[in-house]
């Protein structure tokens, strides 16, 4: 880099008045790079709100439709679906995600009603929202998360996902093998269109627990998540398993949490110039909020800076539980 030296270059001067700072704007942040998470309760007619995230609520089927439109209004293109199936129908091995009727798939098909093709449908691949132990897999007898019987359930529940509509797979289970095995069942049962966006590199996170609550997991799980969702304390290691999944077939890369994990973001789109996407995660969400109202600062600021820094550390988009607030600052 040439530059020269003070006071031929001053760095204040092209700070100094507002059109100048939005001319040199380096990040520029659009509603366009927003996905939106909502989850789904059973019933009819229902906001439910989670107490630990304020300002979210699980919706029953009938007024997601709602949510979604006011997506597509604002810009937002994407909204991802999180189900808190109903107590009774969670079992051990979490067949509930394979029932094309289930929460997600009514979800789907009401979404896609409501708004066609304006809107994208991301959808979770997991078990631990149906499973009576809050794992993302099938446990054997000691309790371990076994993974190829787990890929084969996750496969299954993915083709009962794109059947129902969805847009976007997005498994975020943390087995090995499962992208490959997705993809290619998404090809033979036609759905050659439908997308992979891969949970890469998900970390062991303490961070999910009012999504644990949201989907209603967190009073079931015993013990963690550590045999398969990552170590915080590993970068080179992420970057092997998005390796991994693009060449599984993944057609973009999720990192998360968000902020804490802006290097691997950075080092991921600069190793492979993939899209790469960050979640900004439900505890992050939660920090802020109480953050705002415990007057560490401005609510909108502090949620703007943070967005910001993940798209310029690489992020094509975010999913956040704040995209409507982000979409109505960002669309002014
Ligand atoms: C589980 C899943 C989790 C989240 C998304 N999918 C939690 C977990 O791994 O226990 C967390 C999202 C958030 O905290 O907002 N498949």
């Amino acid at each position: 880099m040439i530059q020269a030296s003070y006071p031929a270059t001053r760095l204040r001067r092209t700070r100094n008045a507002g059109w100048s700072r939005r001319l040199h704007r380096e990040t520029v942040m659009t509603s366009a790079d927003l996905i939106w998470p909502l989850f789904v309760t059973s019933g009819t007619g229902i906001e439910d709100p989670v107490a630990s995230l304020p300002g979210v609520s699980r919706w029953s089927v009938d007024r997601l439709a709602d949510r979604a439109r006011e997506a597509v209004a604002l810009g937002i293109p994407c909204v991802a679906l999180f189900p808190n199936t109903p107590g009774d129908l969670r079992s051990e091995d979490g067949a509930e995600a394979l029932n094309p009727d289930n929460l997600m798939c009514r979800a789907i098909r009401a979404i896609r009603d409501a708004c066609g093709e304006d809107i994208g449908i991301l959808t979770d691949v997991a078990l631990d929202p149906y499973t009576s132990h809050g794992q993302d897999g099938l446990v054997d007898a000691h309790g371990y998360v076994v993974n190829d019987d787990t890929v084969a359930v996750l496969v299954d529940q993915a083709i009962n996902q794109a059947n129902a509509g969805a847009d976007i797979i997005a498994p975020s289970d943390m087995m090995d093998g499962r992208v490959r095995a997705i993809r290619m069942a998404l090809e033979m049962n036609g759905h050659p269109n439908v997308q992979i966006m891969s949970y890469a590199a998900k970390y062991a996170s303490a961070f999910y627990g009012p999504f644990r609550d949201a989907v209603g997991s967190g009073g079931l799980l015993k013990g963690d998540k550590k045999c398969y969702q990552m170590d915080p304390a590993n970068a080179d290691e992420a970057l092997r398993e998005i390796a991994l999944d693009i060449a599984e077939g993944a057609d973009s890369v999720m990192v998360k949490p968000g902020l804490a994990y802006l290097d691997i973001i950075w080092r991921a789109k600069q190793a492979f110039g993939i899209p790469v996407f960050a979640y900004q995660v439900s505890g992050e969400y939660a920090l802020i909020e109480a953050g705002a109202a415990a007057g560490v600062g401005d609510r909108e600021a502090l949620l703007m800076e943070k967005l910001v820094a993940l798209k310029r550390a690489g992020c094509s988009g975010i999913v956040t539980y704040h995209a409507p607030l982000a979409a109505r600052l960002l669309n002014g």
